[in-house]
């Protein structure tokens, strides 16, 4: 029976509860689909910083590396807020990123029919829904040097540096058009290109590559009309590609198409070697150990993970089908909760999804 290591990292706030979930999920459908799962669970983000004061230990790097898909929760908590940035639970997940030069990270972002109630916005704007967000992940600001803090005789003075490489441009368009083939061959790039240096580069970057793809439509937005089209008319879009700040961002506020931050999954991925997959939200403290996290966009990382990184589409679309059997049948977690739904905790929407599959 072919088998794969995964390390699971449950992480911080909902983290433990949603991943207790997606676990016993798994443990069902490797079963039914004949495949086995080794899971490695280890710490990181905050409960890392507890056990070993360190928010990514070498030894949970390692595991990653040696494994054949990461499946993490989420990190994070107030408890570590006043900690010095590297020693913070986001530091542990961009080391993380880092470590496993997951370049590319890919957000998808559909319309749920029985959800079309739960968004904020009109039905008939979210109806068909269905875009990606192509997020650049190892650069950008989040990584660029020089960066820090001064003291000058104006008083303390703080900066990040944004910058691109041409050729780091390049793969993530390359992640990005080739992502648009095998769909409605739409490709957004994203940037800011009007004021900053950094997006003029990935502007002309794009431009070459849309010279190579004739097949695929390209069309250049700055962020801030991308922030209004994106909530005006979300259909318009198929891929959208940008960097790492502006894909943070711009990934929430698509989040909200969905009707809940609590149903999108996301994989980052790197050139060869282990994806990492993980819930685009983060690990709620405000309602952490109530059992009532939504564990679905977990969840349908897990289902990522499957198709993508253990190349087994069967259990993948069994694990979404069950997602959508459970929403269908009026199953909500409280994000999500409408007139005439069934208010369910995180652990009985667990039960009701391995009843579906
Ligand atoms: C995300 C998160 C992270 C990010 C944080 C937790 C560091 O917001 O994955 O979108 O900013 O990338
Ligand atoms: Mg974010």
């Amino acid at each position: 029976m072919r088998q794969y290591k995964i390390v699971l990292l449950p992480g911080d706030g909902i983290g433990p509860e949603i991943s207790e979930v997606t676990r016993s999920l798994l443990e069902a459908i490797s079963k039914r689909h004949n495949f086995h799962l080794l899971f490695d669970e280890q710490p990181i983000g905050g409960s890392a910083i507890d056990l070993t004061d360190s928010p990514l230990p070498a030894s949970t790097l390692q595991a990653c590396k040696e494994s054949d898909a990461v499946l993490l929760a989420a990190i994070g908590s107030p408890k570590y807020d006043t900690l010095p940035r590297d020693k913070r639970p986001e530091s542990g997940l961009l080391e993380l990123r880092a470590g496993l030069n997951l370049f590319a990270n890919i957000r998808p972002v559909k319309a749920w029919s029985s959800l079309l109630n739960s968004s904020t916005l009109k039905t008939e704007i979210i109806n068909g829904v269905d875009l990606i967000v192509v997020r650049e992940l190892t650069g950008g600001i989040y990584f660029g040097k020089p960066k820090g803090r001064i003291k000058t005789k104006d008083g303390e003075k703080a900066f990040n540096t944004m910058t691109y490489s041409k050729s780091e441009i390049d793969r993530i368009a390359d992640i990005a058009f080739n992502l648009a083939k095998d769909r409605k061959k739409k490709v957004c790039s994203v940037d800011k290109a009007n004021v900053l240096d950094v997006s003029q580069l990935w502007r002309e970057t794009v431009e070459v590559k849309a010279k190579e793809h004739q097949e695929i439509e390209v069309s250049h937005l700055y962020v801030d009309n991308a922030a209004m089209q994106l909530i005006k008319d979300p259909k318009n879009f198929d891929v959208i590609l940008t960097g790492n700040l502006f894909g943070d961002i711009l990934s929430d506020e698509a989040a909200m198409l969905t009707g809940s931050i609590g149903m999108l999954p996301s994989a980052s991925l790197s050139r060869s070697g282990p994806g990492l997959y993980e819930p685009v939200h983060g690990s709620a403290p405000d309602i952490a150990g109530l059992d009532k996290a939504n564990p679905i966009a977990m969840v349908l990382s897990a289902a990522m993970m499957l198709r993508i990184g253990l190349k087994q589409p069967k259990a993948a679309e069994s694990l979404e089908e069950a997602v959508n059997k459970v929403l269908n049948a009026g199953f909500r977690t409280s994000d999500l909760m409408c007139e005439s739904c069934i208010e369910l905790g995180c652990r009985e929407m667990g039960r009701e999804l391995l009843k579906a599959i």
